[in-house]
């Protein structure tokens, strides 16, 4: 019996196994709206196999994308655009559908990744005036970000609650809410981005403020029977920045807020980071805030091989894996884990030639990840 393949719950919504579509941004939105693009690619997932779909980072405001092609639902016409990729996916799959909420704060104003990796737009290429909590610079050569008055901490708040409402009204079944990767929420949690003097900056607890006011208001406006669960950094591999211990105290006031699942990741505040990269390398830290804070967790990062995902969940290091690349490579992943890991997976009726076929046993027989 495969840990990894058995069912799972999050408040009234059941996951068929515990294998999750971690966000991807696409960079493939107009004005914020889905396209086509959106259908192939979460068209694909959605009959994955996977027990979880979270769409991509979805910015609650137009200055709070990072580049010009991010998806928002900020606005009827984006929401519209959603509902019609949703409606696309549920169409052809039961899949459970999530999506992630965001602000990218003074990472926004970007270039497209295959346009210039980590460079700001120039005025002509239209840039616009990003936001953080305080007004520091990502690096040299980026615009300095507004700090946020009071104003714009209570607009970008019920920015999130309304894209939350939205979220609702598409239908969605579970919203991550992203305090992770150096966006505007963990620019409020880490000292090094955080240098404001009023409520929201200097101890740990002021820190704390501003990213939980907004959790809450969001989970009071999302249906109590379902989850909302955040994505953070547990680490800014940084001397003096956010640290694992942060993290802890973080999740633990979420969970006092109604928090159902934390999504362990790190880094993404500094270029300058030194990310000890290797296979599951922040599943230790998953396992941490799941034992200290008693929590439900995912975890994410350089997690391939099948038996490496069901030891994560057998083991108790996490309450499900989630894969970006892995699932991106090989959006089978689900079908070759199940096989060799010898569990069923759903799959459309259109392709059971191929998933029932014998070729998949010889796959169990030969595959290094067979028995
Ligand atoms: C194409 C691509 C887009 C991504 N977009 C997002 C995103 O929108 N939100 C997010 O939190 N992480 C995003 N990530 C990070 C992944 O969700 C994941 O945390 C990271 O890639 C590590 O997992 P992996 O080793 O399975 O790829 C993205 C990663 C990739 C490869």
């Amino acid at each position: 019996m495969s840990a990894l393949f058995s069912p799972a719950r999050l408040r009234e919504v059941e996951f068929p196994n515990r294998i999750v579509v971690s966000p991807m941004s696409q960079y493939s939105a107009e004005g914020g709206s889905a396209t086509d693009w959106h259908l192939m690619h979460l068209g694909q997932l959605a009959v994955s196999g996977a027990g979880l779909l979270i769409v991509e980072a979805t910015n609650v405001e137009p200055e709070g994308r990072i580049t010009q092609r991010c998806l928002g639902l900020y606005s009827d016409e984006n929401e519209a655009a959603l509902a019609r990729t949703v409606g696309f996916c549920r169409t052809h799959s039961d899949i459970p559908l999530g999506v992630q909420l965001a602000h990218a704060g003074r990472k926004g104003s970007a270039k497209l990744p295959w346009q210039g990796r980590a460079e700001p737009l120039s005025a002509a290429e239209g840039a616009w005036e990003t936001l953080s909590c305080s007004g520091i610079p990502r690096a040299d050569g980026w615009p300095v970000p507004r700090r946020m008055d009071d104003e714009d901490l209570v607009r970008v708040r019920d920015a999130h609650v309304a894209a939350v409402e939205r979220a609702r009204r598409i239908g969605f079944d579970l919203i991550e809410f992203n305090a992770a990767h150096g966006y505007l929420i963990h620019e409020f949690l880490s000292p090094l981005t955080n240098q404001r003097e009023d409520a929201y900056g200097g101890s740990l607890e002021a820190r704390l403020r501003y990213p939980l006011e907004v959790f809450q208001a969001m989970r009071a406006a999302w249906p109590e029977e379902k989850p909302l669960g955040v994505r953070l950094s547990a680490t800014d591999y940084a001397e003096g920045g956010w640290n694992i211990e942060d993290t802890v105290a973080f999740c633990r006031e979420l969970k006092s807020l109604g928090c159902d699942y934390i999504t362990v990741s790190s880094g993404g505040l500094l270029l300058e980071q030194r990310v000890p990269i290797g296979e599951g390398h922040q599943v230790e830290m998953a396992r941490t805030v799941r034992e200290a804070v008693d929590i439900p967790v995912m975890a994410i990062g350089m997690i391939f091989r099948p038996h490496h995902a069901e030891e994560i969940v057998a083991g108790g290091d996490a309450d499900f894996v989630a894969l970006a690349r892995g699932i991106l490579h090989d959006p089978h992943w689900p079908w070759h884990a199940a096989a060799a890991l010898g569990a069923d997976v759903t799959f459309p009726p259109q392709y059971i030639r191929a998933y029932k076929s014998g070729w998949l046993r010889e796959l169990r027989g030969h595959s290094p990840e067979g028995e």
